[in-house]
């Protein structure tokens, strides 16, 4: 029999929803759990939607209708305000990553390499997957400037990226020992604004935003599903016991932030936009060199064994995967402003 996949994945998505409801039936949660796993293999059976299978490039191409059902379902388990009842949600969460751990296929590493190897290996795997390496990054940042308009689309993604960061950085913390812990919190400190709420980094680029007029509410849900599956990506790292997930995606954040905040504090200066109004990008343009060095120096001492290295790789090559695909879609949207 033909299974219809978007009846098949909005039933699936009914089940746990019926589970977060009646938290007393223990029956129902576990329908739930077998629900969220089959969910998210149906998601990730589509070849396009797996960073291993995938070409370097999509085009045009969509997700699943499976996908879509999956990635918003899990987002609305990783958002949840909710915390006595989080760990139902992290446990049904967790269904679903362990069948999408399974689609990522584990990288080969070269045992021979030494630690400072490794290093320029992971700055390498980083720069061949970089986001300045996108059709949408010349266009906005190399050549002629582009229209306002395309580089409020592209604002108003960073929103969607950079709002909940600190959570994740939260989330990274609680499953690490004190040494590393300590590393994230200057991060978290950092990222709060140090002794400055108003200074918290998402309220300086909520400022800028607010200026310009581009939504940015803290709870705004991303529409894109290509978004949802990046941003739930990262949450995934973060909460895995193994650091070598988490670290890998820091590090991609990190190291590669520098060089986007400069070429986008210069469009801003060029739209008039005041110094004040830009402080957002014009920080992250020197505060995370600092941030990505000393993560190195935590990948140095986490990410020794092959087992570990492998996942690490993996984990950076899926992350930028996702990345792409989400820059895709973000370079779809701006192009269709300039269709006639
Ligand atoms: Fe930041």
């Amino acid at each position: 029999m033909m299974v219809d996949p978007q009846v098949s994945a909005a039933e699936l998505v009914s089940l746990v929803n019926a589970a977060l409801e009646d938290r007393q039936d223990p029956e129902a949660a576990a329908r739930a759990y077998r629900a969220m796993a089959e969910l998210s293999a149906l998601a990730h059976a589509d070849p396009h939607s797996q960073s291993g299978a995938a070409p370097e490039h999509h085009g045009a191409e969509q997700p699943s209708a499976a996908f879509s059902a999956y990635h918003r379902l899990l987002w609305r388990l990783h958002v949840h305000p909710e915390r006595l009842h989080d760990p139902l949600r992290a446990w049904l969460a967790s269904a679903g990553y362990d069948a999408e751990e399974a689609t990522i296929p584990l990288a080969a590493v070269d045992p021979a390499l030494d630690q400072d190897g490794f290093i320029a290996l992971i700055c390498a795997e980083h720069e061949a997957r970089s986001g300045l390496r996108h059709p949408m990054s010349a266009h906005l940042f190399e050549g002629d400037p582009p229209e306002f308009a395309e580089l409020a689309i592209y604002l108003r993604h960073h929103w969607h990226r950079s709002r909940l960061f600190y959570r994740e950085l939260a989330d990274f913390s609680l499953g690490r020992e004190l040494a590393a812990a300590s590393v994230i919190f200057r991060n978290l400190y950092d990222e709060g604004g140090g002794e400055q709420t108003p200074k918290a980094h998402p309220f300086l680029l909520q400022k800028l935003l607010l200026h310009l007029g581009i939504p940015c509410g803290f709870a705004d849900e991303p529409e894109l599903p290509q978004a949802l599956a990046y941003l739930s990506n990262r949450i995934r790292c973060s909460r895995r016991a193994n650091p070598a997930w988490g670290l890998a995606v820091l590090f991609s954040l990190e190291y590669g932030t520098p060089t986007t905040h400069g070429n986008i504090h210069r469009l801003l200066r060029h739209f008039e936009v005041p110094e004040e109004i830009c402080e957002f990008h014009r920080l992250h343009m020197s505060a995370d060199v600092e941030h990505a060095r000393e993560l190195v120096d935590l990948i140095r001492e986490q990410v020794l064994r092959a087992e570990d290295r492998a996942i690490f790789i993996a984990s950076l090559r899926h992350h930028r995967a996702l990345g792409r695909r989400y820059f895709d879609a973000i370079w779809r949207e701006i192009q269709a402003t300039r269709e006639p």
